[in-house]
């Protein structure tokens, strides 16, 4: 089965977000513009210490959505932020979307994820295709671990994350620069 209405223009990018950087709302700006309908999807996984719960998750990705706003040419209302537990696909499902959403920062990045991307296609009920998008190279660098560590030891962050992310690194990590 090949991704066919109502699924074809529904798409999915499922991950972390712990935190949310530059590098994905680059890819959430750029995937809002190829589908009609977009949803984050960011993953609780209760077997998994994060630095955010996924509350706080969900809410940093909508702040900065906001924040970006217009500026990035995105309608925040064109984008829906939604937990989930289990197999993206499963998600997927459930929302009537046919694609998913992932960014490649580097070939190490798509080694991961073709795999991922097989597996998707074929283990759900439905089948799902997965989009690999870029990242922006001047963003190709940043990653969530890289902001936790730069965050921990009081670093600047304005060029990783929105400022309500970085006030929130900042509060949890107790710096004060
Ligand atoms: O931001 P991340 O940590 O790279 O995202 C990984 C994520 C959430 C996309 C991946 O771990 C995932 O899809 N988890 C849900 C469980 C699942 O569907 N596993 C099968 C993938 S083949």
């Amino acid at each position: 089965m090949s991704p066919s209405e109502p699924t074809a223009r529904r798409a999915l990018y499922p991950g972390s977000f712990d935190p949310v950087t530059r590098g994905h709302l680059d890819v959430i700006v750029r995937a809002a513009t190829l589908f009609e309908r977009l949803w984050v999807g960011v993953l609780d996984n209760p077997g998994k210490v994060a630095c955010f719960d996924t509350e706080e998750r969900i809410g940093l990705v909508r702040e900065s959505l906001r924040e970006l706003g217009a500026d990035a040419g995105l309608d925040p209302s064109a984008v829906e932020v939604v937990s989930f537990r289990g197999l993206t696909v499963d998600l997927a499902a459930r929302l009537g979307a046919g694609w998913l959403v992932r960014g490649v920062r580097r070939s190490e990045d798509a080694a991961d994820e073709l795999p991922m991307a097989w597996s998707n296609r074929i283990c759900g009920s439905r089948r799902v295709e997965t989009v690999l998008l870029p990242t922006s190279h001047d963003l190709a660098f940043i990653s969530s671990r890289l902001v936790r560590q730069i965050a921990a030891g009081g670093g600047r962050l304005e060029s990783f994350v929105t400022p309500g992310v970085e006030r929130a690194l900042r509060r949890r990590f107790d710096v004060d620069r």
